[in-house]
């Protein structure tokens, strides 16, 4: 009975400094377990009297119920502080911090050819034109046929063609796609501007990607004359360049406008003695354009006879490298925050 008495005392002044799951088995089986205190005691009932027996019997089933009890308890506490301390120290945090906020920021900017494609619609919608969107996913109609580059014509082969397997759509290889849907929504005067993506299934260089950008620009009305063309090129290219920069004209080919031309620019790279971008011409094609094709009007829904317009397409990505001396398009594309971080405002 001496033993059940202090018993309990020791094992509850043990118990409280007991901090860990693992400790508090082991005080368990200190006490109650088999090799315990407790089973010495029950071991040893058989030498006691039967009156005996009873008390200490009694006892005994009362302290290892009331340890029983209190090691429940605690395992309880135990359990909710281990949860607590692993949550607070496996924490994921998923709000953004002001912390995080500001250094994202401070790394963070606008991509080189959407600062170029910001600023130019800017000039455009200072001179009146709208910006339109248009679908990166496109049907031969609106990429080729409503451009007067029928199946079967040659001019296809110019622009290698990401083709879906249904061989009726395609991702669009030509802003040239907004053209023909601004025409069918609008009624002339009108004039406007659509950026975006193309895709060409063609081998990179230094000056050719299958993912880039173009801007296409287009103005229709009655006596739009190449007067105006080259009037709306010229003050585009002085704005982007702010000075004079040194252009060419000469004829260009496209199905959709006659006479077409294609603008090229003396390479800011090399100063036109000849590298890898222009390749070794001095001069770099970056805004073919021309007068509308009455073909393409018609399918526009515009009467050729009363109307008639400009189109142009910006090759925005090489206009982004003429601008920053960039020596190869792969950089724009290669999500090398090294570069990136370089552009940050527009
Ligand atoms: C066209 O895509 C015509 N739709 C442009 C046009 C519009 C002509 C309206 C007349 C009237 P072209 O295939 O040449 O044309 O491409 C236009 C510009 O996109 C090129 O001058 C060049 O700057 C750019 N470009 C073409 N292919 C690539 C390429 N693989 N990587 C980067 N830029 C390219």
């Amino acid at each position: 009975m001496q033993v059940l008495n202090t018993l309990l005392q020791d094992f509850s002044s043990e118990l409280s400094k007991v901090q860990k799951v693992a400790d508090l088995l082991n005080l368990k089986s200190k006490y109650i377990g088999k090799q315990g205190p407790l089973s010495d005691v029950m071991k040893n009932l058989k030498d006691a009297t039967p009156e005996e027996r009873k008390t200490i019997g009694a006892k005994a089933n009362e302290v290892k119920g009331a340890i029983e009890e209190l090691v429940s308890k605690k395992m309880l506490e135990l359990e909710v502080q281990e949860i607590n301390e692993n949550l607070a120290k496996d924490k994921i945090d998923i709000s953004l911090t002001d912390a995080v906020l500001e250094k994202g920021l401070q790394a963070a900017g606008y991509h080189p050819v959407t600062i170029i494609q910001k600023e130019i619609e800017d000039i455009f919608i200072s001179m009146g034109f709208e910006v339109l969107d248009g679908p990166h996913i496109e049907d031969d109609y609106h990429n080729f046929e409503a451009l007067n580059i029928p199946d079967t014509h040659p001019a296809r082969d110019m622009q290698d063609t990401f083709w879906f397997a249904d061989k009726k759509h395609l991702l669009r290889t030509h802003t040239s796609t907004i053209q023909v849907r601004g025409m069918k929504t609008r009624k002339p005067p009108f004039r406007f501007v659509g950026p975006g993506k193309v895709f060409r299934c063609e081998r990179t260089d230094a000056s050719h990607e299958m993912v880039f950008h173009q801007l296409e620009g287009m103005m229709v009305g009655e006596d739009v004359s190449v007067g105006n063309l080259i009037y709306f090129m010229k003050t585009l290219l002085t704005e982007i360049f702010k000075r004079e920069v040194e252009v060419r004209l000469r004829p260009g080919f496209f199905p959709f406008v006659e006479p077409g031309f294609e603008l090229d620019i003396k390479c800011l790279i090399c100063g036109g003695k000849g590298c890898s971008v222009c390749k070794q011409v001095g001069w770099v094609e970056l805004l073919p354009c021309g007068m509308v094709h009455p073909n393409v009007l018609r399918h526009g829904g515009i009467d050729p006879e009363k109307n008639s317009g400009f189109a142009f397409g910006l090759g925005l990505d090489r206009l982004v490298m003429m601008r920053y001396g960039i020596d190869d398009i792969r950089h724009l594309h290669g999500a090398d925050l090294r570069f990136n971080s370089q552009f940050k405002s527009f």
